[in-house]
């Protein structure tokens, strides 16, 4: 018989509970030995339940149990969880975890201090909720350079966008509405402002190139910028706007890494990712283009991640996952700066003065524009140029009374 303790009761734990207490025989079988749910950490009450006796308020009797061999943390945020799975680890103990704030933080030095107690420190939940993507990265994806992670990161921004495109909600009615669905929380910001799909792509970027990104040294933007009439806007170009993680290997071995509101081709299969979904495109240098989709947030597919990680630690119990990467340095991120196309809204009072200008200095060929005169705005398309090049462009129209409202890749 193995023992297990479950740190958090929220959403994501009580899955975790319910999961293991009520597959408790298939999920047996499949590892060959009784799993008992010993304990289950929160501070608050829960009574009634069929499994009220296990709740305990001290997480000193998990850590100082030798029968529990496996903890899953799922309290989220980083503290007190890092220190819990630090101890943890640091007691023999192997930890699951879906909190990805705690990974992209901490990840490197948990994974060293796990490997130092050769015990598994897994985290498959972290990322894309339900979604098997940083095992088939790692194990199935192993004899490939990989090249590039991008995708739909964030299930909440994603139907909020949807809501937007789909049935012309402004952004926050959208808002409420996926607050009232339980998608979003009370305070959405790390979900909007883009720091959930900050950490993802941190946590990808280190899996596929190996080293650790920290979430500071990612350029992030979230969606509260994105109006009605930019994804109308969009939609003239062909276009819809997605909030992308992306994370790519330089030729300088530097890795390129950002979350941005992307216009992104109709043409291309992430446009078609809609609601809570997530995908994320995997190009490995001989497989090419991968990609991993499904639901990325909720209670049970998330869960559901947790406890195949709960499960691999027990199969594994004498051995060593090796999902890991180095520590990283201020020096491991840069800008890709290759040519790329960029969305630009531009508002005048002097609209038809702007509109020749723009003309002059941009001229026609290949770039689409939108005009709307009741805004006095007009939003186009660059050509593929370099950043710095459109910028100096977008310099060159000063004469004209302009502002730039927003600019997207
Ligand atoms: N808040 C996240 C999302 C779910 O909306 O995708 C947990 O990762």
């Amino acid at each position: 018989m193995i023992s297990v303790a479950i740190m958090g009761h929220g959403v994501v734990g009580s899955g975790v509970a319910e999961i293991l207490i009520h597959h408790n025989e298939l999920i047996s079988a499949r590892v060959k030995t009784e799993v008992n749910v010993k304990y289950i950490l929160d501070l608050r009450d829960f009574d009634g339940l069929s499994y009220s006796d296990k709740f305990i308020k001290d997480f000193e009797i998990i850590l100082n149990d030798d029968d529990v061999k496996v903890v899953a943390e799922v309290m989220g945020g980083v503290n007190p969880a890092y220190d819990f799975v630090k101890k943890c680890l640091l007691k023999g103990k192997s930890v699951v975890t879906s909190n990805k704030e705690l990974v992209a933080a901490k990840g490197a030095e948990l994974i060293k201090i796990a490997e130092q107690n050769n015990v598994n420190f897994l985290f498959e939940a972290s990322v894309g909720g339900g979604i098997p993507v940083l095992r088939p990265m790692v194990q199935c994806l192993a004899a490939n350079r990989i090249t590039e992670v991008s995708g739909i990161l964030n299930g909440t921004t994603n139907y909020i966008l949807n809501k937007m495109i789909v049935d012309n909600m402004d952004f926050d009615t959208a808002l409420a509405l996926a607050q009232e669905k339980g998608y979003a929380e009370k305070d959405p910001t790390a979900d909007i402002e883009g720091h959930d799909a900050c950490r993802k792509i941190c946590i990808l970027a280190a899996l596929a190139f190996g080293k650790h990104i920290y979430p500071d040294q990612v350029s992030t933007e979230g969606i509260t910028k994105i109006s009605l009439d930019d994804v109308e806007y969009a939609d003239n170009f062909g276009c819809v706007i997605k909030l992308i993680g992306h994370a790519e290997l330089l030729e300088s071995s530097k890795i390129s890494i950002w979350v941005r509101p992307t216009v992104v081709s109709r043409e291309c299969i992430l446009s078609g990712v809609n609601g809570v979904f997530n995908a994320i495109l995997v190009t490995g240098d001989q497989t090419g283009e991968v990609m991993f989709y499904g639901k990325g947030a909720g209670k049970e597919a998330t869960a559901s991640a947790v406890v195949a990680d709960i499960m691999d630690c027990i199969k594994h119990i004498d051995a060593r996952k090796y999902l890991s990467w180095e520590d990283g340095d201020s020096q491991s991120v840069a800008d890709s700066n290759k040519p790329e196309r960029l969305f630009v809204k531009i508002w005048s009072d002097s609209f038809e003065a702007l509109e020749k200008q723009f003309h002059d200095t941009f001229g026609t060929a290949g770039i689409q524009f939108v005009k709307n005169k009741y805004r006095k705005e007009i939003a186009f398309i660059t050509e593929e140029a370099f950043e710095s090049e459109t910028a100096e462009k977008l310099n060159s129209l000063e004469n004209c009374n302009y502002k730039i409202l927003h600019t997207m890749l």
